[in-house]
């Protein structure tokens, strides 16, 4: 094959230069039905007292029949271009972060067609609830090693058909919703990706999953093959809960320390939405006020790889995150995965 049969949209030309990221653009989307705890109360055994105390949970948005993850990527891609005046031609990459694609394959290329990002990659990243910030430190390495000057990160999820809407110790916590964040290459050494760890342990996967179930099927002779799906979502709350606690102080620790920042530096705490317990222990941690402390938890519940990127353009567009903030970060999840990230933003140019 010469290079005139290579297809376009496939390469990008190397800038060579080493940079850093700026953090432009944000956008997010969510279902239109929200269903509260009571209405949840009429299909499993359990009340609205129980799911805020426990969890901070009031209500979550699930997506109905006209509606799918495929669209609120898009949605929320378009607003994070739209906020940063940028044509989607311009995007050199597009990196989607959910564990629920539309196809397994991944939806990556489709929310690229959607998009008009015709000089984009495009490619799904899984790592459960951290895989927005996943997403968004792989996307950042694109950028700092000069391959790359414009890249879009979306987290999306849609979870509720992964969900047993039977167990109500599970089903209660998780919502649908996609985030979307716009980045692009500094130059003059700015750095909104001041610093980031990231872990896996994939010896504690079992206590959050989304496994496959799979039966033996004749193939040819004594050949067989492997047929099946996936089973509904299985957690166990309390290991999951105590894992979260536990570890993201931690690695929140250490990513201040090494980055040699003061709690009191931070303008904002803007964790993964799992529960408002987690959110406060984490906060208590390190001596930040209530105020600081991002949350929309009530609204959408855990809407997964979402819940960051959701957040994020919340307090943007409110304008509570204003140009030049600092914000500590925390994703955390199946897998097990969780990382941290020390983030600054600057908004549109
Ligand atoms: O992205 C990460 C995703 N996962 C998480 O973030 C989960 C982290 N874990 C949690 O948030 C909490 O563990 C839960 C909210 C899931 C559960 O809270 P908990 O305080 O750990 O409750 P528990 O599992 O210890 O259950 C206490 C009681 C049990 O009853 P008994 O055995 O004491 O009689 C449960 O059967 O609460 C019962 N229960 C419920 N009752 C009403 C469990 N779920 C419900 C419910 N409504 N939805």
């Amino acid at each position: 094959m010469t290079d005139a049969n290579l297809d376009p949209i496939a390469l990008v030309e190397p800038l060579h230069n080493t940079s850093g990221v700026l953090l432009r653009g944000c956008g997010s989307a969510t279902p239109t039905r929200s269903i509260s705890n009571d209405e949840l109360g009429k299909r499993v055994d359990t009340n609205d007292a129980w799911i805020r105390s426990r969890t901070g949970i009031a209500a979550r948005r699930v997506v109905g029949a006209d509606e799918s993850l495929g669209e609120l990527s898009g949605l929320a891609a378009e607003r994070a271009l739209e906020m940063a005046g940028w044509k989607a031609d311009s995007l050199d990459l597009i990196v989607l972060a959910t564990s629920t694609p539309d196809d397994l394959f991944g939806s990556a290329p489709r929310l690229q067609a959607r998009l008009g990002a015709v000089n984009a990659v495009a490619f799904d990243l899984t790592a459960a609830c951290s895989g927005f910030l996943f997403g968004l430190v792989t996307a950042a390495q694109y950028i700092r090693s000069g391959a790359m000057r414009r890249i879009l990160v979306v987290g999306a999820d849609q979870l509720s058909r992964w969900v047993d809407w039977d167990d109500r110790r599970s089903c209660v916590l998780f919502g649908d919703a996609a985030g979307a964040l716009v980045i692009e290459a500094s130059t003059d050494g700015t750095d909104d990706l001041e610093g980031f760890l990231l872990r896996s342990d994939g010896s504690r996967g079992a206590v959050l999953q989304l496994p496959q179930v799979t039966e033996r099927c004749e193939l040819i002779g004594d050949a067989s093959h492997q047929q099946g799906g996936f089973e509904p979502i299985q957690m166990n709350g309390q290991e999951v809960y105590k894992f979260a606690v536990r570890e993201v102080p931690a690695i929140l620790a250490s990513l201040l320390n090494s980055t040699g920042t003061s709690p009191e530096s931070i303008d904002w705490l803007l964790l993964h939405q799992a529960n408002q317990r987690i959110l406060d222990a984490v906060a208590e941690r390190f001596k930040i006020p209530n105020e600081q402390v991002l949350s929309n938890l009530a609204f959408y519940g855990n809407t997964s790889a979402a819940t960051i990127p959701l957040m994020l353009d919340e307090a943007v567009r409110d304008g509570r995150i204003q140009p030049g903030h600092r914000i500590a970060s925390s994703g955390f999840g199946a897998g097990l995965s969780w990382g941290a990230a020390l983030l600054r933003w600057s908004g549109p140019a």
